[in-house]
């Protein structure tokens, strides 16, 4: 395998709204993104992916850009932004911007054009189709919920959007269209952007003719991700993506995937792939109800582990994929992983230690290294998030009472990662000196960045611990590149697994059950790596692995 410059090391999601705001107005912004820099930079952090902050009318928080060319005022300047890239260069860090091109916002010229002429030449880079017998063109479900079509008042013509109806898809058949988004990629390169995160790509294939499918819900429509699975051909446009723009930069890459062929994969992240790597998100998708948040499931762990195991088998030899355990678009992991007993300090060292340590590139999520948890919103009035708001009402259209729906978004909604981050136990947890724009979990008194920096056993100083294990000179190979083996499956409730390199092999082993579990080690001269709780009981060849422990040992 090649080596490039983005093995090895350890990503950080920012969702800048939500970061840390240095001008009282509630938002987080590019200042704070530099004031926080050095904080990152002891973290052990590398690559920073920020999600959107460029012109947008925030109908989906900056998911729908009005001008790729502008950073939004409520974020700060293009000057700022220079600076961010420039101090983040010291500290040898780079800074991955978030790439939305399926779709723009209704706000941007292209579409203003599109929609005062659906026949003329911006209408091209878009979706217009006239309907039929009074209908939309077709019957996709968007992602928000409801049509994917939108009527334009006065004319006979639809428009589609997966998303948002202010979230028009782009039409990746016009070349002309195509060309306008490679300058601008380019342009940010040029910029010194390390790369992109890339939003929604698989929907950028389309079916031009948009035939209908059998309905797969009460509402007589189908997801609109149906007729991506159906069409084939969305490799040959994230080639030439690929070749008109990340190619000649050695961008890095990071795509959001749902909805592959599994038989792509080496296209996708292999050597040549479109991507330097993807998301999996093999372990969200156990989560996936079949009509949707109200029908959500749990995770069992039998399954996770296996389907988490499974991914890392099937990208062995091809390539890697980027380990999370949340996201933006998540609720928090450890409410999402850790059964009800292990939602305590050890218990999120734990799935920490097994989550960093899998081969593939880890993003951590911001505020995951201090143990941010889901929030509890009075009422659906205190959630801003859209998908949550359509969540919601077909929540209540499927029959649950409020309390039912509400716990529902507790679960599930997209929110419960956008609360701002911890920064410390004062007002608004020192995030703002204003009124956040979204509610501050309560429990910051206790789950905070300043307290966990001083305390010697905090989440956060385990965080920095196994960064530091996975990048040190010693492992930093292994880690890397080592191959992956499951460890103990037939042992209940164990989480383990090898990484092995040249001879040498480490085992990191976890116990997720409520009782103790002993293990018989390879080897009888073991070297204990890292530990989330009192120092472990090794001795003759066994492990006894408390419940809510994690060791990582090289056995040899
Ligand atoms: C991606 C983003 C999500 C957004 C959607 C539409 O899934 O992560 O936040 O709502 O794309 O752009
Ligand atoms: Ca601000």
């Amino acid at each position: 395998m090649t080596k490039k410059w983005w093995h090895g090391k350890v990503a950080y999601q920012i969702y800048p709204k939500s970061f840390y705001d240095t001008n009282g107005d509630g938002i987080g912004d590019i200042r704070g993104i530099i004031e926080k820099l050095d904080y990152l930079k002891e973290l052990g952090i590398d690559i920073i992916w920020i999600s959107p902050i460029y012109q947008s009318p925030f109908v989906d928080q900056g998911y729908d850009i009005s001008d790729y060319y502008e950073i939004d005022p409520k974020f700060g300047t293009m000057e700022e932004f220079d600076e961010l890239l420039l101090e983040a260069k010291k500290r040898d860090m780079g800074i991955v911007m978030d790439l939305v091109i399926n779709h723009c916002s209704s706000q941007h010229e292209w579409f203003q054009k599109a929609l005062a002429d659906p026949e003329g030449e911006y209408g091209d880079y878009f979706y217009f189709r006239k309907g039929k017998d009074g209908n939309p063109p077709s019957n996709y479900r968007s992602y928000f919920g409801g049509s994917a079509w939108e009527k334009v008042e006065g004319t006979e013509f639809y428009y589609l959007h997966f998303f948002a109806k202010e979230q028009p898809d782009l039409n990746w058949n016009n070349p002309k269209m195509k060309q306008e988004l490679f300058q601008m990629i380019n342009w940010w390169l040029e910029k010194g952007v390390a790369g992109f995160r890339i939003d929604a790509i698989i929907n950028i294939k389309k079916d031009p003719t948009f035939p209908s499918y059998e309905p797969d819900g009460p509402d007589g429509l189908v997801r609109a991700t149906k007729m991506v699975e159906e069409v084939d051909g969305v490799g040959e446009l994230l080639e030439e993506l690929k070749e008109a723009a990340f190619e000649k930069h050695q961008a890095f890459t990071v795509a959001e995937v749902f909805n592959m062929k599994e038989e792509e994969l080496e296209e996708f992240v292999g050597e040549n792939g479109h991507f330097s790597t993807m998301f999996d998100f093999s372990a969200h998708m156990l989560t996936f109800g079949e009509h949707g948040w109200y029908d959500g499931k749990e995770v069992e762990f039998d399954t996770w582990r296996e389907i988490t195991f499974r991914s890392q088998k099937r990208c062995e030899g091809i390539g890697f994929l980027a380990n999370i355990i949340e996201n933006h678009d998540e609720p928090r992991g450890v409410n999402t992983y850790l059964p009800s007993y292990a939602q305590n300090i050890d218990g999120f060292k734990m799935l920490a230690t097994v989550n960093i340590l899998l081969r593939g590139i880890p993003f951590i999520y911001q505020g995951q290294e201090i143990g941010m948890q889901n929030c509890r919103m009075a009422g659906i009035e205190e959630y801003d998030d859209i998908d949550t708001k359509n969540q919601y009402r077909t929540a209540i259209e499927a029959g649950l009472s409020r309390e039912e729906a509400l716990e529902v978004c507790y679960r599930y909604s997209r929110d419960n990662a956008r609360t701002p981050m911890q920064w410390s136990g004062d007002a608004q947890a020192g995030f703002t000196t204003g009124t956040p724009w979204l509610k501050v979990n309560p429990n910051y008194r206790q789950v905070n960045v300043e307290d966990e920096l001083k305390e010697k056993d905090s989440v956060l100083n385990y965080y920095k611990k196994l960064i530091n294990l996975r990048k040190s000179e010693e492992y930093k190979e292994l880690f890397t590149y080592g191959s992956f083996e499951p460890a103990y499956p037939e042992k209940e409730k164990i989480y383990a697994y090898y990484r092995s390199l040249d001879g040498k092999k480490v085992l990191v082993a976890s116990n997720f059950g409520e009782n103790s579990m002993g293990l018989e080690l390879e080897g009888h001269n073991e070297k204990l790596l890292l530990y989330n709780m009192d120092e472990p009981e090794v001795s003759e060849g066994k492990l006894l692995l408390r419940a809510c422990e994690a060791v990582v040992l090289e056995v040899r």
